[in-house]
């Protein structure tokens, strides 16, 4: 049976000034769109909302069912390359039937916006780790002691606070700690604090990046104990 490519396009952090010319062209040439919900007011045409995450045994069928009828481009927040539907599709479809668009990640934004390099940072993130049910920001204390940046992702069980509370249990207590709140929007914001402010901050529970650095001066190895 015959099928045509699937394309996975990152659409940056939001704001359709982040979509580069590459991802929009690539979004002209295809059939049919597919994405979550935040991503489908985007562009200017119909786009299929599929729960990509929740559910992506039935979203990679419904690619199959139809991927040979339908050029089929799957929209992802961000660059797809940072914990997107890529890792997913990966699994199930082979280097030659399916093709990625990078796109601007809400880490770059969040760097670019503190004007600071990230060659150097360690990314990760606890964007639905609620679903394992553990109750430790599993390796993120670990990660802060080896590393002088560390930018984590959030979701709404790891709000920067319950980030802050955990590094506080850990025994890490100085670090500067840099919440990026909704990247791109018109209610972006940022907020320098450490990690006992982080911890007193209203919770935001919606779109973060936390990024968390050593303070210049700090001794290269923490108290903290790692997790991992
Ligand atoms: C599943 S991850 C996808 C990351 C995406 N591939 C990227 O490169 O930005 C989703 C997480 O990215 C972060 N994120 C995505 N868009 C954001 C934005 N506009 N502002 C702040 N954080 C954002 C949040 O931590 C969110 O929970």
């Amino acid at each position: 049976m015959s099928w045509k490519k699937l394309y996975i396009i990152g659409v940056g952090p939001g704001d359709e000034s982040y979509i580069t010319p590459a991802a929009r062209a690539k979004v002209a040439e295809c059939d049919l769109l597919l994405s979550s919900q935040r991503l489908t007011r985007l562009f200017d045409r119909p786009i299929r909302k599929l729960d990509l995450k929740g559910d992506p045994p039935a979203a990679v069928q419904f690619i199959l069912e139809n991927r040979a009828r339908l050029k089929i481009g799957v929209l992802v927040s961000g660059d797809p390359g940072l914990y997107s539907f890529l890792g997913v599709i990966s699994n199930y479809l082979g280097q030659d039937e399916f093709e990625v668009v990078p796109g601007i990640s809400s880490v770059q934004l969040a760097f670019a916006r503190l004007k600071l390099g990230w060659e150097d940072a360690c990314i990760l993130s606890l964007h639905g780790r609620d679903a394992d049910g553990g109750r430790d920001a599993d390796g993120l204390a670990g990660a802060v002691a080896q590393h002088p940046t560390v930018a984590v992702l959030t979701d709404g069980r790891w709000t920067p606070r319950e980030i802050a509370r955990d590094l506080l249990g850990h025994g890490i207590e100085d670090r500067e700690v840099i919440i990026c709140e909704n990247l791109s929007y018109p209610e972006e914001r940022i907020t320098v604090s450490d990690v006992r402010g982080a911890l007193a901050s209203a919770d935001s529970r919606g779109l973060s990046v936390v990024i968390i650095r050593k303070r210049k001066g700090c001794p290269e190895s923490s108290q903290a104990s790692s997790t991992e």
